[in-house]
Formats: C-alpha cells, structure tokens, sequence
C-alpha cells in the first residue's frame, strides 16, 4: 500500500523531474487512497485557559501540506456532515494553503453571515471563479463590494424584481407547460424519461428570454446544447473543493501551461467569451424588452466587459440551480404516490372554483403545494456550500476568530437536518412543517432568523438576488406537473436513488440520473 512518505516523495521527485502532468495522477492517485485510510479519526482540541476565545476544532485526517483537501471523498457534503458530527457546529479545514471555516448552526450563520455581513460579504479567491468565470472579478456573483459589485448588484436587483417578474409571467407559463407537455410525450415515446435535460430546457429558456430576449425549441437543438454545455462546464469548474492551483501554488505553475488551468484558459476565451459576445450583439438587434437592451437603455452605465459576465452570471445562476432542484423535486415526488394525489386534489380544487391554475400570487389557496416545494429544497439542498464568502480582516464570533482572508462557508446538508432550526424530525421529509410559513422565500430569506424556511439561497448582503425568480419558476413547474401528470417510477423495484448524488458533479449536488414515467392523469382538470 502507498504510505504518505513515498506518496510524498514521489510527489516531491515528479514534481523536481520538471514532468508537468505526472504529480497531479500521483497525487489524485495517492489521495484515493489516503481518503480510505484517513476515515473520520478526529479530535477535539482542548480549549485554552484563561481567554474567552474558544479554538476551532479540526477533523484529524488532514496531512502536512495538502491538509484536508484530499478527504472529502466524491460527497464533499457529506464527508464533512460527518465531520460536525463529531466536531459542533464549526470547524476549520486545512485546504493546502488555505483556510477553510464551515458552519451548519443556523444561528452561528446568521451571525456571521447577516450580524457581521459589512466584514463577511466579500468572495474568497477562487482560480476559476476570479481569474476566468469573472474576468477578473467583474459582473456580480465574484466580484467585491465596492465599485463593480455596487453596480452590477443594482442592475440586477431591479431587473429580478417582483415587480419585474410580472412581465415575464406569461412565459414561465408557457415555458413550465411545455416542460410537462415534453416528459408527457418523450415517456410515451420511450416507455420513461429522466427528466433532467427537459428540467435544463425550460429554466434555461426562461433566463435566456429574459437576458437576451430569445428561447431554444427542443432539447437536441445543436445551439441548446452548446449553452448548456459552457454552464455544466463552469458548474465542474466551481467546484471549490477542487481548486488544486489555488491550495497548493506548486502546482499552480504548471497548471497554468498543461493543467485544468489551461483548460479553463481556453474554454473562457476561445468558447464562451465569443458566444456571450455574440448573444449580446443578437440580443440589441430583436424586437422586444431584454436585459441586454435595459443595462444599456435605463442608465446603470455598466461597461460591456461587466456586462458580458453579469448576464453570464444570471445564466449560469438561473439554469443549473433550478434544473437540478426540480430534479430533485421530481425523484422525490415519485417515492409519494400518495402525497402526490393530495397535491394534485388541492390544485384542482383551485382549478374547479377559478377555471385555471393558480398563479404565485395565489399561492396561500394551494398551501401544500408551497409546503412541498420548501420541503424538498430543505430535505435535499441544491448546493453543497452555496458560494463561499470571505472576511477582510479579523473578526470574533461567538468568542471564535474567523481569520482575515479565510473562505467561509456554510454546509448545506446539515445545516438543513440542524434540530434546532427544524425541531420536527429534521431527517424525515415531512412537507407540514411548513403549513406555517407561506410566505414566500425570497421573504423568509430576508426576514428573522426564525422566520428562515431554509438557506438555499444564501445570506446577508450576498443573498439570491433571483430568489424570487426561482421561486415562481419553481411554483408555475410543479403545479402544472400535478394538474396535468402522476409520476410512477418505471417497475415497482426501481425507484429513483434519493439516499445519494451524482458523484464529482461540481458546486451543485444533482440527484443520480434515474428514470420515471410521467403518466397522464385521467381526470386531469387542464390539459394544456
Ligand atoms: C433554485 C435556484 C437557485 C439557488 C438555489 C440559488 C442559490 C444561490 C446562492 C447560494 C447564492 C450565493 C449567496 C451567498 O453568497 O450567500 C446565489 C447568488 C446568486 N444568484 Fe442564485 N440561486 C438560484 C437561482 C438563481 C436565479 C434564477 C438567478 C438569476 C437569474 C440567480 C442569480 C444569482 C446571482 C447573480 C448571484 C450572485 C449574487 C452576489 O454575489 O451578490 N440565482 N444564488
Ligand atoms: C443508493 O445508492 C447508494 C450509493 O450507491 C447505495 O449505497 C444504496 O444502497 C442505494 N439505495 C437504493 C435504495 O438503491
């Protein structure tokens, strides 16, 4: 077996050999094995005397050098849900040379996050996310408070407001009932569907609409394809606990010539500047409102260097997110016939008074139906850490000093199974708990700790800014999915895997690929 002296010195004679690509096999190879033997040994560090200031404690399976980086395993979630189990709520990784603090005590976040946003709202340096995905820290998901950020968070704030959203209604309608119009044939077609890629159709095509002012047809459209393959390549790209050049800047050097450096080099550069160049050109040319035309029309004076990566950071924000959380949404569904035929039973209630489907607005008159949607985003996360943020010096929190420059992050997992947030057996899916609190997530999110659904979305100064969005898109998919469909799985022995993810899928966590029928409800109230 591979001990870590030899792992190390062949790491150390690769790497003085001058071959650029052997030390990252080595040490992905050796990692694998590291993370067997390195289980979940870990310690509590003994509190020091005389000082109110509490140490954070780390899991003991780091190694001199990399630190914890090869621990995580393919459920980076997971492993270090594992990891708070045995260490609290807070706990310090050692990522190479970086310093990662995670959290998953709901009050503790809010008290980092929210109490001390003016210190925690800045991004930490990720080599993906700043010097490619961003340009250079433009647009809004990875750039500083301050000048860009200031800017381009306004930009977006007003064109993702509720009131904004009204304009767009009539397209998610359309959008989420095409969605159940495509599972509804592509089932009858091929006896099942997964219906991830339909999911990636719809949401894709209603951010698309709105930011450059066109949508895509059907799911082997060449150009769809070509979107959501430069999305799926930056969501692999973000992955944080991947970001071998920025923890260990030896390998940086060599990275940047024939590594993943490279690729991200090329793949900014060469595939997706151009195309988002071109969407943009396309877009001031069409007939119609779009959010190209309205940072350029309604006076934000964002340059079009940040323009480009704000409507680059809407998209890849507004399509993966959603796709997956829907996908998730469905899996789950499948494993409840019968809450399924209350769902279905409460919109048609609507439906028989009202002649139609209920809109967001209307959403206190189908409560289950918001219920189930918080429900499943607190029983299976969309994110595995959301985006990290960072502090721009020193600061105490609960008698804990967080270090300038760390990366804070809040575990998505079990920050979402934390009983004191949700004291009902916070394991179980049970959609009532939230029978009340209705209202809506983008309020929840911004209103008191104790009124928080859940923490999908985010923190402070940081928070979604397509919250609502999401929300409605969310809301305008399942109620047509349930009005119009039931969903079986494809025999009674196969349902879709719920009790893991796909593995290495990137920042977001996607639910195994899996099959289900979506079978027409006989009596079905609307049918288009
Ligand atoms: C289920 C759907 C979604 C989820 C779970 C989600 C989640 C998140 C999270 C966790 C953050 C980081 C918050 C923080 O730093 O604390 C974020 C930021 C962001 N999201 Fe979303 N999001 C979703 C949908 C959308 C949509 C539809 C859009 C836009 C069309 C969008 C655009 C953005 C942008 C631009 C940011 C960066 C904000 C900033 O850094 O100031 N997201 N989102
Ligand atoms: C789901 O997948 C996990 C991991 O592959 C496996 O351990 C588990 O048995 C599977 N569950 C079911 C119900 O098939």
């Amino acid at each position: 077996m591979l001990t870590l002296t030899n792992f190390q010195e062949r790491f150390q004679k690769s790497f003085f050999d001058k071959d650029p690509i052997l030390p990252v096999i080595t040490v992905a190879a050796a990692a694998t094995l590291i993370y067997s033997t390195c289980k979940f040994i870990s310690y509590k560090q003994p509190q020091k005397q005389n000082t109110a200031l509490k140490e954070i404690p780390s899991p003991k399976c780091g190694y001199p050098y990399i630190g914890h980086m090869w621990s995580f395993g393919p459920l980076p979630g997971k492993t270090i849900s594992e990891w708070h189990r045995d260490l609290g709520p807070i706990i310090k990784l050692k990522m190479g040379v970086r310093t990662w603090i995670v959290c998953d005590d709901p009050e503790l976040a809010h008290r980092i996050f929210v109490t001390h946003g003016a210190d925690t709202s800045y991004r930490p340096y990720t080599t993906y996310s700043n010097k490619y995905f961003s340009n250079g820290a433009r647009g809004i998901a990875f750039s500083q408070p301050g000048k860009h950020w200031d800017k381009s968070r306004a930009a977006a704030l007003s064109v993702l407001a509720p009131k904004k959203i009204k304009n767009y209604l009539d397209s998610i309608h359309r959008e989420t009932s095409d969605l159940v119009t495509r599972l509804l044939e592509s089932t009858e077609k091929n006896g099942y569907t997964d219906p991830y890629k339909h999911n990636e159709l719809c949401f894709l095509n209603v951010v698309f609409k709105i930011a450059y002012g066109r949508s895509f047809d059907a799911i082997d459209d060449p150009e769809f394809l070509q979107v959501i393959d430069m999305i799926e390549t930056s969501m692999k790209f973000l992955a944080l606990e991947k970001d071998k050049p920025n923890f260990l800047p030896i390998v940086a050097i060599f990275d940047y010539f024939a590594g993943t450096q490279a690729k991200m080099k090329h793949f900014t550069d060469v595939v997706r500047n151009p195309a988002f160049t071109r969407f943009a050109e396309e877009a001031l040319l069409r007939d119609g409102p779009n959010v190209v035309k309205s940072l350029k029309e309604d006076g934000h004076n964002l340059p079009d260097e940040d323009a480009l990566v704000l409507l680059g950071d809407f998209i890849t924000g507004g399509t993966d997110t959603l796709s997956v959380t829907f996908s998730w949404n469905l899996a789950i569904m499948c494993h409840h016939p019968d809450l399924q035929e209350r769902v279905s039973h409460e919109i048609d209630k609507y439906i028989q008074v009202h002649g139609k489907l209920p809109t967001f607005d209307e959403r206190t008159q189908v409560p289950l139906c918001v219920s189930v949607l918080k429900e499943c985003m607190r029983y299976r996360p969309t994110t595995y850490f959301g985006l990290p943020h960072t502090a721009d010096r020193d600061i105490e929190v609960d008698g804990y000093i967080l270090p300038k420059g760390c990366t804070i992050i809040a575990n998505m997992d079990s920050i979402h199974k934390n009983p004191k947030h949700y004291p009902v057996h916070p394991e179980s899916f049970l959609p009532e708990r939230y029978m009340n609190n209705l209202k809506t997530m983008q309020a929840a999110a911004n209103g008191k700790l104790d009124q928080r659904d859940h923490f999908n979305f985010g923190f402070g100064r940081r928070l979604c800014p397509g919250t609502y969005l999401a929300e409605v898109e969310l809301f305008n998919a399942f109620v047509q999915v349930f009005a119009r469909c039931k969903i079986e799985p494809i025999s009674e022995d196969e349902y879709p895997n719920i009790s893991t993810a796909r593995e290495n899928a990137g920042l977001n966590i996607l639910p195994p690929p899996y099959k289900v029928k979506f079978i027409k409800r006989k009596d079905a109230l609307i049918h288009v």
